[in-house]
Order: structure tokens, then sequence, then C-alpha cells
């Protein structure tokens, strides 16, 4: 089995032709709102967002995404709905591709080290949003800090995608 991951799975409209071709289990982690409450105040606090940051997306319904993937007829899709980084990677691991989407810094900060350490070799983790001065910058903080720590070099496809692959 082929496993693609996405953490921070929405409506997932944009990713529905990836889903569709491959053999495999995607899970998407949900949570019950949007963000996580003190997630979002620290790009408030520490990253000078806007409160209206909040307020820009305020609900998420795993049976929303569920639905999106039933009217396109994906049956082997499963989502989990929990906080992407409390979820035990290494009940899927290894992971083939995953997408890292869920926007702040500090989820994207948590979870780049967890999800490298559950890839199969030659994996791709792809972090969205990794375009500088905008309200979702923070994933391209965390995504250049973990590229440091681990001396890799970062690589930003489409001027927002920022890319890990594996040896
Ligand atoms: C931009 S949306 C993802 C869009 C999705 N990739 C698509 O193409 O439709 C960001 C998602 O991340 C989720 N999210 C944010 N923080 C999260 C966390 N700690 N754990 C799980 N999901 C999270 C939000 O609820 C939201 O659904």
């Amino acid at each position: 089995m082929i496993v693609l991951a996405e953490a921070g799975g929405f409506l997932c409209g944009n990713r529905i032709g990836a889903v569709n071709v491959a053999p495999h289990t995607s899970y998407s982690h949900h949570l019950q709102g949007y963000f996580l409450e003190n997630d979002a105040d620290y790009e408030i606090q520490n990253r000078d967002k806007p409160p209206s940051l909040k307020k820009r997306f305020w609900e998420n319904k795993k049976a929303w995404f569920d639905k999106s993937m039933a009217v396109h007829g994906l049956k082997r899709v499963k989502s989990i709905e929990c906080d992407a980084t409390q979820f035990d990677l290494s009940s899927v691991a290894p992971i083939a591709f995953c997408l890292i989407d869920v926007d702040l810094y500090i989820p994207v900060k948590d979870l780049l080290p967890k999800v490298f350490s559950r890839m199969s070799s030659g994996g791709i983790i792809v972090v969205d949003d990794c375009q500088p001065d905008q309200m979702w910058d923070g994933a391209l903080q965390a995504y250049r800090e973990f590229a440091r720590e681990r001396n890799l070099s970062t690589e930003i496809v489409a001027e927002k995608l920022g890319v890990v692959r594996l040896p």
C-alpha cells in the first residue's frame, strides 16, 4: 500500500486529481472548528497577524470532507478528525507523499520533523503557503527553520509550495 497523507484537510477540491489516480489510502486530519485557539493566538501575539485571522475561516467539518470524497467517487480515502500534531503517524507510516496544509507556524513547525521521520525513502513532503508577507507565512517560517536545522536546501515550487525530498 502506498500511503498519501494530508495534514489539514478541507474540501480538497484542488487535490481530487492527485487522489484519484493512485491506489492508496489518504489520511486527513481535521478539527472541529478550524484552527486550534493557541495556534491562532500565537500568530496574533507573536507574528503580527490581525485578530481577524480567526474569522477568515471559522468552521470545518469531517462530514464536508467525506462528502467531497464521495461525490468524486473516492472510496479509499480515510479521514481522521484530530489535531494533526497529536496523531500517531506510526500507525500509517511509511508515508510516500505528505501535504502539510495547516496554514500556521506552530502546527507546521511541529509536524515537519514528525512527518519527516515517518517518510519512506524517496518520499516527498509539500508544505503549502510558503509565500512571504501574507497571512499564512508562518508556514514559510517553519519550513525555512526546518531546512536550516536539518541542513537541507529549500525548494519553493510555484511560488508557494515548500518541498522536502527524502533521499
Ligand atoms: C487551507 S485548509 C486546507 C485545505 C485543503 N488542503 C484543501 O485543499 O481543500 C487548512 C486546514 O488545516 C486545518 N488545521 C489547522 N490546524 C490543524 C491542526 N493542528 N490539525 C489538523 N488540522 C488543522 C484547518 O481546519 C483547515 O481545514
